[in-house]
């Protein structure tokens, strides 16, 4: 399957339209100091509006499926109880929308906007979050379960909360100590749990799957000792301590204990935390019960991953069994200064597919790139078309070396609000001029179209 993504708070707007409740962005966005370049996501793409026109591009581009996300307050302004129809009734309508166009539609539950409300009942440091999250997973998935197959529970937890509860670099921007943060986790793997329960029973056909991210070690050389040792860092889980093997690459996993794969997806595929993140983090880690971890290891259809970027790794003879390789000096970055490390869409799904024995969905991957429209009202974002490309042949390798591949979602179908950077960085293959709402195809949308098409034989 090849689509795009986008999620409600990045594109939709209409954050005070029709009975929407507020959101942690709404307020976070507000306060000063929180965006670089002080917007918000206020009209954003005004996709809340401009949907028809919005699935009539992605039709025009040839996507064959479109993952977004539902805003949770903007279907119950409170988090539980009272369901604004009107909100779940925009979502029904984009939904109609897409089918009727051929592209199939995949939900993401929760992307990151937090109702107000619940975020001042303690938001995910509260244990009824677990409740809460399957009401609204049951909401939603009795409403569009007819026709919506494809579900995802949560985007990235390694971001919510890392971010939201302890760098404080995105909404709602606390800074807690890390055993409320391994606690927050907890209570957002049994949400996950619970809210998998939900949607099977309000779409009984339906395929559920979550969309985690993390940073890929690739070897330095493909021999069994570096592979051994890529597949070891990938799932490495960092502590709190001096016991991490500091790297170059910010993209490692050394710069904060949050940063992780194995610590929320473990969980999720085999029932339990990884026994080296247990010794990891020590005392931090929260209580829990037998059953909390058979409630998070609901069967699960597929194994989805955001990946964007990842670090080189070899072999070392120290007390973790790898070292990082410094890229050279002046390997290619994008926009955002991302390293450009093409190998993590083959090493990724063989990692993941390997220990999960799941199929792989790239629920996330591109770049931000400094698009203009230029005098021919031509977007040559070049350099979007080879770093895809790059990476679409390794994920081609690791299809042809039988290693199940579902689907790859290419982040963003349009330039939207890039969280703290507003709209500083561009993901989209279609532009977006913000003072006019004009959207216009890039060369990559172009590009990608046939890639969609032939199902990557123009790889
Ligand atoms: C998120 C997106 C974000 C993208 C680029 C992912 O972490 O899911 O919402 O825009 O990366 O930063």
């Amino acid at each position: 399957m090849w689509g795009a993504a986008t999620a409600s708070y990045q594109i939709e707007g209409a954050a005070y339209e029709d009975g929407k409740g507020e959101n942690i962005w709404d307020v976070f966005c507000r306060e000063e100091g929180r965006i670089a370049d002080g917007s918000s996501g206020d009209i954003a793409c005004d996709h809340y509006h401009r949907y028809p026109e919005d699935v009539a591009i992605m039709s025009e581009i040839g996507l064959r499926a479109y993952r977004f996300s539902t805003s949770w307050g903007r279907i119950m302004p409170d988090g539980v109880g009272a369901i604004n129809t009107k909100g779940l009734d925009f979502y029904s309508q984009l939904v109609d929308e897409l089918l009727d166009k051929g592209v199939t539609p995949y939900i993401t539950l929760f992307h990151w906007d937090l109702p107000q409300a619940l975020h001042l009942k303690g938001g995910w440091m509260n244990p009824d979050i677990q409740n809460w999250f399957a009401e609204y997973a049951a909401v939603v998935s009795e409403k569009l379960g007819d026709r919506v197959k494809h579900w995802f529970t949560q985007n990235e937890p390694q971001v919510f909360i890392g971010h939201g509860y302890c760098t404080g670099a995105k909404a709602p921007g606390l800074r807690y100590g890390l055993s409320d943060v391994l606690q927050a986790i907890h209570h957002s793997l049994l949400a996950h749990g619970r809210s998998v329960q939900a949607i099977r029973a309000g779409c009984p056909d339906g395929l559920v799957g979550a969309a985690p991210t993390g940073t890929v070690a690739f070897p330095e050389n493909e021999t069994e000792a570096d592979i051994a040792a890529a597949r070891k860092a990938t799932f490495y889980v960092p502590g709190r301590g001096p016991n991490n093997p500091g790297g170059t690459n910010s993209w490692s996993v050394s710069q904060e204990p949050t940063w992780n794969i194995s610590w929320y997806t473990d969980p999720l595929f085999l029932g339990n935390y990884p026994e080296q993140g247990l010794m990891a983090f020590g005392s931090d880690v929260p209580k829990y019960t037998e059953e909390d971890m058979q409630l998070i290891h609901q069967p699960l259809d597929f194994c989805g991953i955001n990946l964007y970027s990842g670090w080189q790794v070899r072999a070392a003879d120290n007390a973790f069994g790898w070292e990082e390789v410094p890229m050279p000096q002046g390997s290619p970055l994008t926009a955002f200064k991302w390293p450009v490390t093409p190998e993590i869409l083959y090493w990724g799904p063989r990692f993941f597919s390997e220990r999960y024995g799941k199929p792989i969905y790239i629920t996330e991957n591109g770049m931000s790139s400094n698009d203009w429209v230029d005098a021919e009202g031509r977007i040559g974002d070049y350099a979007r078309i080879d770093f895809v490309r790059a990476y679409l042949r390794q994920y081609k390798r690791a299809a042809e070396e039988g290693y199940p591949l579902d689907g790859y979602f290419l982040w963003s179908l349009l330039d939207n609000f890039e969280w703290p950077e507003g709209y500083r960085e561009r993901f989209g293959i279609v532009h977006v001029d913000y003072t006019t709402q004009k959207r216009t195809l890039k060369e990559s949308a172009k590009w990608y179209g046939e890639i969609c098409q032939s199902n990557g034989e123009s790889l």
